[in-house]
């Protein structure tokens, strides 16, 4: 290694995150909401995750409401209570996205929208599964009348154990009728943001300094057909207004997680977003093309003014009405997704036309081509892979030697596929070994961003195996493949240095990018090989002495991490000693190390 050639810049963005409604990624997952099925719109049975709760001898009737508290949310739940008293009564009950999650001394915000004749005030209580006990609990007045919201605090005790096995109730104790509607419960969130996201998770995105969020998806953003596409108009504006969608992962969406709390999200992490539109095509085929692709071609504008524009915009000053004065930074937007399924080819004029519109009105903004086109230049292409290890060994030098004149790459999508629910350590080897080619290629590849992301790892929770990031309603973790992305983004410099290797096993690689700023060498060793590794090193530029090191093993390929042995693989730190010339050092079979060397 001679850290004194600099080979080619690394691309300050080349670590973000991919993003979309899959595997319970929001609803049950990243987004705080604790209530299942809060608007009564489950695909079938509609009450799904819903019962009722009669206490003593409470007696009532569950029926459907053909109004609602707007537009968009024109249906409800009517409860026809025929009996119930104070600790006799009459009510409905939710246990959340596989349980849900209650702390000690945690305030929990509620809400929810009534329509009521004579019920009197309604009882929220947190109440625990295993013993029965109310852990929390609070009485809201509802008032006789038109649709209302109301809002609602729980405070549990120091005293609760935390759990999942927990429900929430809205009882009442007086006879009469009263329709439901949006019923909501938060725990604290990321920034304490209203409608936020579940700080874990957050913290654990934040651990692999993501660059940007490409976002909404993926085949989120498609949708199965052009209908159930993620419309963004519909995602923006107050929980109430929003109608809700269907996603392709067979589950509906609350779209809690709209365009706004996308942004807020990218903000939050420093992240910039990465805007994918909606570009006329669907999963199951459906293409638009004539002038009826003309809305669509103007919603990408809207989205685009709503995301930069100040208030004297149209889109911007809905922004600002929705809470959010400050224009967001964009500098990329994706035209479609995976268009290569477009097998009418309708794609190449697609392109052309989203392009031409959004580079007249916003010429300052790179445009990613999902796939190659030829009638317009694209400045990005977004590669996705989905590999086995072997896959991505053998992978390692495509871009080695690809044309450096043409449009810059995006690996939009990839991931090792080995493990489920979530990745095992033969996958973080593959992982590995395809970081340190994108690494060496990063004057090309200027972003990349592994998927899925997140999984509710309960039965039902997972579309999709191997997903970098497990979790249920209480507790979180990160596979190997994930501790292997922190540490990968985690020590990266802005250049890469000559280096080469020779007599080596073939299933070696590494990576040697230099910091100029912190003056130090990232040395990434990959030995994804059952046999050690003896290594020889002349490291030129380097200070001799103690230099600290992470190294992450496992015994074998089929090692991993679970929601109950969270821990059982991750980054060990250590101290190595650095020689400039002959450095001998043995890198165990199966091992990923990063190496940071303070340079002369
Ligand atoms: O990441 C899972 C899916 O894989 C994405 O939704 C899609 O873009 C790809 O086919």
């Amino acid at each position: 290694i001679d850290t004194s050639v600099n080979t080619s810049p690394v691309s300050p963005t080349l670590y973000g995150l991919m993003t979309e409604e899959i595997n319970f990624s929001y609803d049950g997952g990243l987004y705080g909401e604790m209530v299942r099925n809060r608007t009564f719109d489950a695909q079938w049975p509609r009450f799904e995750h819903w019962v009722t709760v009669t206490h003593g001898n409470a007696e009532e009737k569950i029926d459907a409401d053909d109004t609602g508290p707007s537009e968009a949310l024109h249906k409800s739940l009517k409860l026809n209570i025929a009996q119930s008293s104070p600790g006799n009564e009459a009510g409905l009950a939710n246990a959340g996205y596989w349980g849900m999650a209650v702390r000690p001394s945690t305030l929990y915000r509620g809400s929810f929208y009534a329509k009521a004749e004579r019920v009197g005030a309604a009882h929220a209580r947190l109440v625990s599964d295993e013993t029965g006990a109310t852990l929390a609990e609070i009485a809201v007045d509802v008032k006789d009348g038109d649709w209302q919201r109301y809002s609602y605090n729980l405070k549990t005790a120091a005293n609760v154990k935390p759990s999942l096995k927990n429900h929430l109730e809205i009882t009442f104790a007086h006879p009469g009728s009263v329709s439901l509607q949006l019923i909501s419960l938060f725990p604290p969130t990321f920034h304490n943001r209203p409608n936020g996201n579940r700080p874990d998770l957050m913290e654990m995105l934040a651990s692999m300094r993501p660059a940007f969020l490409r976002l909404p998806g993926g085949n989120y953003l498609e949708g199965d057909t052009v209908e159930e596409r993620f419309n963004w108009k519909e995602t923006v504006g107050p929980l109430v207004d929003r109608p809700t969608h269907r996603s392709p992962w067979n589950y509906q969406s609350t779209d809690g997680m709209g365009l706004l709390e996308f942004l807020e999200w990218c903000e939050d992490l420093k992240m910039d977003p990465v805007l994918a539109v909606y570009a006329g095509y669907s999963l199951k085929g459906q293409h638009v093309g004539g002038k009826e692709l003309e809305p669509f071609i103007q919603d990408a504008l809207d989205e685009i003014e709503y995301v930069t524009g100040d208030a004297s915009t149209k889109w911007g000053s809905e922004r600002v009405k929705d809470g959010h004065p400050e224009p967001f930074s964009l500098h990329y937007v994706e035209i479609g997704n995976e268009d290569e399924f477009d097998k009418s080819g309708s794609y190449e004029d697609r392109f052309a036309r989203f392009a031409k519109a959004i580079r007249s009105k916003y010429p300052q903004y790179k445009l990613i081509a999902t796939t190659p086109v030829k009638s317009v230049i694209p400045d990005v292409i977004d590669d996705h892979y989905y590999l086995t290890p072997q896959g991505f060994f053998d992978l390692v030098h495509k871009y080695d030697t690809m044309d450096r004149n043409g449009p810059k790459i995006f690996v939009g999508e990839w991931a090792t596929r080995m493990g489920s629910p979530t990745p095992n350590f033969g996958a973080a080897l593959g992982d590995a070994a395809w970081m340190t080619s994108m690494e060496r290629n990063s004057d090309l590849i200027v972003m990349a961003s592994y998927a899925p992301l997140l999984t509710n790892v309960k039965p039902g929770g997972m579309q999709w195996s191997t997903d970098l990031i497990g979790y249920d309603a209480l507790c979180s973790y990160g596979s190997p493949s994930y501790w292997a992305q922190v540490l990968f983004a985690q020590h990266l410099g802005d250049h890469t240095v000559k280096s080469t290797a020779d007599l080596v096993n073939a299933r070696f690689f590494w990576s040697a990018t230099v910091s100029t700023k912190d003056k130090m060498l990232h040395l990434k060793l990959v030995n994804a090989s059952d046999e050690d590794q003896e290594l020889v090193m002349d490291v030129t530029g380097a200070r001799e002495g103690p230099a600290a090191m992470n190294s992450l093993h496992a015994a074998t390929w089929w090692d991993t991490n679970t929601i109950n042995k969270p821990d059982a693989i991750k980054p060990i730190p250590s101290k190595v000693t650095i020689a400039s010339k002959n450095w001998r050092h043995n890198l165990v079979g199966n091992t990923i190390e990063v190496i940071d060397i303070p340079l002369r």
